[in-house]
């Protein structure tokens, strides 16, 4: 290799420089972390008005030592996309507003990722990571998680009221965005349907949406008992705690959101022959398993897309022994747990909305 040479020295810049965006991504992470710990969204978005970087200090109650550095935090907030600066006069200061992005970190907004955001972002989910490369020499730990905590990250959710809260906020702000998407906009799937288990449904959140649009049908919370105790439920809405290795709950259809890519492929079989077994078991016509979940290589994805399906796929891997599939995966799944047909339809951005059917 001839480090002299100007062709290759100005590549071997380049290729560092790649090298250093990468080792610094986390960066990007942690600066979101802060701004949404800060509630910088939320102070712009109360001020009803663009925000100047002076007022927005002070409305943030910066310490008066730190009041310079909320520029540059800012400064890099605006590169990744999740503010805009607009100036209020020609020679006037800049100002900061909020776009689409950012209208999605308020603390109000009901399809609000912050919840998500800070229990992805915790020291608890983040550790793990540091053990990825332990891990590949290692064969005892399931995953990297397992290898940190000494256990599952479903039991660990269950021995420490903070994770189980942490994670269950952010599963239902995720829940109620998918959700309305779902009953505004794909309500055909429902259709027909009498009663519905939704397994693994974490705080009842997508259940109650289908139960509020669907008056008629009888829906079912299933999880584990630390997730579903205490939690309120209505007319239409039950919710029963459980074991979905075990049994599910009988009904015409079920719904696995964000269930299957959790699990191996063992598993993954395992759980949809107990949906087939409390299928059989539904008094309806209709019968379906409804997965809300990522298929890769699906559709004409942007660079960005494909990473974050990318991301998705380490981070299950790293969690929870699971993985994302593209659809001769899933199909393979659907045909050893015994089902029929299925129907994918692209139409939940990264992830997709599948329709498995009994033989
Ligand atoms: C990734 S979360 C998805 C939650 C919810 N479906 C959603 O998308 O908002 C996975 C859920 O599966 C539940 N779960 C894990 N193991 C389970 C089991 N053996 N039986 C029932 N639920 C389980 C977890 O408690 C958690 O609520």
């Amino acid at each position: 290799m001839d480090m002299m040479n100007g062709e290759k020295g100005s590549e071997q810049l380049q290729a560092q420089a790649h090298i250093w965006n990468h080792m610094f991504n986390f960066i990007n992470s942690m600066c979101l972390k802060c701004a949404i710990q800060l509630g910088i969204a939320d102070t712009i978005h109360h001020h009803g008005q663009p925000m100047t970087l002076d007022v927005l200090v002070s409305a943030l109650q910066i310490h008066p030592s730190r009041a310079h550095c909320v520029d540059r935090l800012m400064r890099i907030l605006v590169h990744s996309g999740f503010f805009e600066q607009k100036k209020l006069a020609p020679d006037g200061p800049y100002a900061y507003v909020l776009n689409h992005v950012s209208e999605l970190l308020l603390k109000d907004n009901p399809s609000s990722v912050s919840p998500f955001a800070l229990s992805m972002l915790d020291p608890l989910l983040i550790n793990p990571w540091h053990n990825l490369s332990a891990w590949f020499h290692n064969h005892i730990d399931p995953t990297p998680f397992e290898m940190v905590q000494g256990m599952s990250f479903w039991r660990c959710a269950g021995q420490e009221p903070r994770l189980n809260r942490l994670f269950n906020d952010g599963m239902a702000s995720d829940a109620r965005l998918v959700a309305n998407v779902v009953v505004h906009e794909h309500k055909g799937v429902f259709e027909g349907i009498t009663s519905l288990v939704d397994v693994g449904g974490g705080t009842g959140t997508t259940a109650k949406a289908i139960a509020s649009s669907f008056p008629h049908m009888e829906c079912t919370i299933f999880d584990l008992p630390h997730v579903v105790a205490n939690l309120e439920v209505s007319k239409n809405v039950r919710c029963v705690p459980g074991d979905m290795f075990e049994a599910i709950p009988p009904a015409d259809a079920i719904l696995l959101k964000w269930i299957l890519h959790d699990w191996s492929d063992e598993d993954s079989v395992m759980i949809l022959k107990r949906c087939k077994e409390a299928m059989s078991k539904g008094k309806g016509k209709n019968k379906k398993v409804i997965i809300i979940d990522m298929v890769m290589e699906n559709q004409k994805s942007d660079k960005e897309m494909i990473e974050t399906q990318l991301f998705y796929d380490m981070l299950m891997m790293t969690l929870a022994s699971g993985r994302e599939r593209n659809e001769t995966e899933w199909a393979k799944l659907f045909v050893t747990a015994g089902f029929g047909d299925y129907k994918i339809s692209p139409v939940l951005g990264l992830r997709s909305l599948i329709e498995v059917y009994p033989l």
